[in-house]
């Protein structure tokens, strides 16, 4: 193990929420970040229609199937993902995804699109940034395009150039859109997430 690869580790198995994911038996520490952001909002309720995007290793899927048994939960992540129940799992790019499964109409009643994608990320903001706002831009379009008529769409973000006008841009389409900065999300990471409220406009196109 080099010695950043064996720094990461140590610091990644005394995590607080890495520990409390594997005694609750979690697939994710991410769990604690949805889990708390929909507390506070409870996005996941009964028989709600939810797209996971980015979903590998399943921790957000697992945790909105077992908060309610009766959600649908549609999950899609480039890698493998164990099967989780209530969830149709898709292995692909979600650009694929979109233009393989949207287009066929497949998806015209989402309630709650949830992304937690994430680039792989080089540790300069000045590539990492765009390249998440690109893939928020992808996730907007898919939301912008499925979501029901008030529905909710939660999105990783880094926070850098460009990601006002990416917010600035859904306040458009969406009631409330705020920024969450769940515990669970390292103080010193760039990442928060957008949760917009309440669509108010179908599409986009
Ligand atoms: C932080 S992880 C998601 C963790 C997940 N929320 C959980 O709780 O287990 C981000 C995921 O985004 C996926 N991803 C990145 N780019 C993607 C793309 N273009 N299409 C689909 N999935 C992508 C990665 O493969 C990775 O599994």
């Amino acid at each position: 193990m080099s010695k950043k690869s064996s720094k990461w580790y140590h610091s990644h198995i005394s995590d607080e929420f890495v520990k409390l994911a594997n005694k609750e038996n979690w697939r994710s520490r991410a769990v604690f970040k949805l889990k708390e952001i929909d507390e506070k909002y409870n996005l996941i309720t009964p028989n709600s229609n939810i797209l996971d995007l980015g979903s590998a290793p399943g921790g957000w899927s697992q945790y909105a199937s077992q908060k309610d048994s009766s959600v649908k939960i549609t999950a899609v992540d480039l890698l493998p993902m164990q099967s989780i129940e209530n969830v149709n799992f898709v292995q692909s790019d979600i650009e694929d995804f979109a233009n393989n499964f949207l287009k066929k109409d497949k998806f015209v009643k989402i309630d709650l699109v949830m992304s937690d994608i994430a680039p792989n990320i080089s540790g300069i903001d000045s590539a990492d940034v765009p390249a998440m706002l690109n893939l928020a831009d992808m996730v907007a379009e898919i939301a912008l395009n499925t979501l029901n008529d008030s529905g909710n769409l939660l999105v990783k973000l880094f926070q850098g150039k460009g990601t006002d006008n990416f917010l600035k841009e859904m306040r458009e389409y969406f009631e409330k859109v705020k920024i969450v900065k769940p515990k669970a999300s390292k103080s010193n990471s760039r990442e928060i997430y957008m949760l917009a409220l309440k669509l108010k406009y179908k599409s986009i196109n």
